[in-house]
């Protein structure tokens, strides 16, 4: 097995003007390539912390984050961001799509950004609504679609440039368990088909019966 994410010896503290909390204290995980990987804790625990890290969104203070071989912590600005575009797929809580933008024009996104050629992308954008079953809403803007259709757009988008690895904050923990599952279906078959390793952060029961690995904050934070 190879080493998808690898996290040895993380620090994480976060500092507000009145306290100071010291969450990570030396956190290692290693996950392989191609796991479905459940990571449970209470409200609190730092299981979007843990993600976002991952990401690269925040930084640790100390310790070393090792994606595909390469350490993500020394990364300046701008390879960070080519590494999130790339290689992570990220799916918010709250599906984060942009407002002024329809769905079609949300997952294109990433893959401008990408420098991929417009008809390209444009063409990369139809498939991959196709494949979340959202063809029929292409024009739609966010608020003119369901939580569970925003969602489908929120994986279109985070699937657009291929990425080798897929970050799902709750992902289904805004909607209602019908819709949850038409998601968490999704998931699985992304994961079973495309061989991508999934990190899901939930509480959701059916989410963690999918899972190759279900690991609890309580118990990596403790370790
Ligand atoms: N930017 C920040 N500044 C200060 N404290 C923070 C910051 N981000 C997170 N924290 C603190 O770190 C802890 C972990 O937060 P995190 O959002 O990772 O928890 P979580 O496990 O995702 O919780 P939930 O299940 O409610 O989403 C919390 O106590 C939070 O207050
Ligand atoms: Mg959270």
């Amino acid at each position: 097995m190879e080493i998808s994410i690898q996290l040895s010896q993380v620090t994480k503290s976060f500092k507000t003007k009145y306290q100071r909390v010291d969450l990570f204290k030396g956190l290692n995980l290693d996950i392989q390539k191609g796991e479905f990987v459940v990571i449970l804790g209470p409200s609190g625990s730092g299981k979007t912390t843990l993600l976002y890290l991952m990401a690269g969104f925040i930084k640790p203070d100390s310790g070393s984050i090792v994606v595909d071989g390469q350490e993500i912590a020394k990364l300046n600005e701008n390879e960070i961001c080519r590494y999130r575009n790339q290689k992570i797929g990220f799916i918010f809580q709250f599906f984060n799509l942009i407002h002024s933008f329809n769905a079609k024009d949300n997952v294109l996104v990433p893959l401008l950004l990408a420098g991929v050629d417009k008809h390209k992308a444009e063409q990369r954008a139809n498939e991959l609504l196709e494949q979340v079953g959202m063809s029929h809403r292409k024009n739609h803007y966010p608020w003119e679609l369901s939580g569970g259709e925003q969602q489908r757009v929120a994986i279109a988008r985070a699937l657009a440039n291929s990425p080798s690895i897929i970050l799902a904050d709750e992902p289904t923990g805004n909607l209602d368990q019908k819709t949850g599952e038409t998601i968490l279906e999704l998931l699985s078959d992304i994961h079973h088909k495309e061989g991508k390793t999934i990190v899901v952060a939930t509480h959701d029961m059916k989410i963690m019966k999918r899972a190759t690995r279900i690991y609890d904050m309580e118990t990596l934070i403790s370790a």
